[in-house]
């Protein structure tokens, strides 16, 4: 498929994805929400990618946030709907069965950070500027900032960069556990891709069910995120992998693992 506002490739089982608008600072709008959706489901089809880098093209943004041209325009039923549309976007990106990495490679802001937080992990170039402005704009986060932020950051960190619309530098960010690295720009790409690579190597299957595990787990209770994981190890117990992973180890091999 044809995209306008993002690039897509895939390179030894890893797909990268670029948001692509550079003169508008890779913000997003709806074109660009809709072409992730399908870039994400293309690739979730694609047994030869492993996992996902999502970043922004040049060396300025990440994403600058959903595009004020059209929050502009939005009124009380526009806008719900509109934001269901981005939020269905990051929930595909959350519960995408294969890792996806934020390579934030420049100003994350509004929908960017948002767009970020959906990702399994975050590594931030030194030069990242990140931020929740909506209330600079008379609006509030739409994409999930107002429970992601929360529930990654802690509530105080999340009012702070809510309330205050101000952007933070990468250090900052990982100084509150926003990103999980801070590197030179220039490692930004290798270090993410060489991250990816230490999680393909492992069984698939696990990779998926250690996802689902911890997502729907934070909305549980204690005891019902235990008996989840309870149930997805006993899936896990099933699969073609964990034979070959647990034999692997004890005849002191590398692990063959097919995805079944
Ligand atoms: N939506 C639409 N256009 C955006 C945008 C956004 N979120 N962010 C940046 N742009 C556009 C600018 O309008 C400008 O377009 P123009 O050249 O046609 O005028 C272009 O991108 C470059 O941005 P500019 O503001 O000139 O760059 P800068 O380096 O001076 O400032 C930012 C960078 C990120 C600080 C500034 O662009 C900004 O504050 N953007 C909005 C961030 C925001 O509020 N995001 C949350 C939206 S919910």
């Amino acid at each position: 498929m044809g995209y306008e506002n993002i690039t897509v490739n895939e390179e030894q089982g890893l797909g990268t994805i670029r948001v692509n608008r550079p003169d508008k600072l890779n913000a997003l709008n709806i074109q660009t929400v809709e072409e992730l959706h399908s870039a994400f489901l293309a690739f979730r089809d694609n047994p030869e990618v492993k996992a996902i880098i999502l970043t922004g093209s040049g060396d300025k943004a990440f994403i600058a946030g959903a595009d004020i041209g059209e929050l502009a325009k939005l009124d009380k039923g526009t806008g719900r709907v509109y934001v269901l549309k981005g939020q269905e976007m990051t929930k595909q990106i959350e519960n995408f069965p294969k890792p996806v990495i934020a390579a934030v490679n420049g100003f994350a802001l509004g929908g960017g950070t948002e767009v970020a937080l959906a990702c399994h992990v975050r590594i931030a170039s030194d030069n990242a500027k990140m931020g929740q402005p909506e209330v600079k704009l008379g609006l509030i986060p739409g994409f999930g900032g107002t429970q992601r932020l929360v529930r990654l950051v802690g509530k105080g960190q999340a009012m702070e960069m809510i309330l205050t619309g101000t952007m933070i530098s990468a250090q900052h960010a990982l100084q509150i556990g926003l990103v999980n690295l801070v590197v030179p720009q220039a490692e930004l790409l290798p270090t993410c891709q060489q991250l990816a690579k230490t999680m393909i190597v492992n069984g698939p299957l696990a990779i998926k069910y250690a996802i689902q595990a911890v997502n729907q787990g934070l909305d549980k209770t204690l005891d019902e995120g235990l008996l989840l994981e309870a149930d997805l190890f006993g899936k896990a117990c099933s699969t073609e992998d964990s034979k070959e992973g647990t034999l692997a180890f004890l005849e002191k091999r590398r692990a063959n693992f097919k995805g079944h």
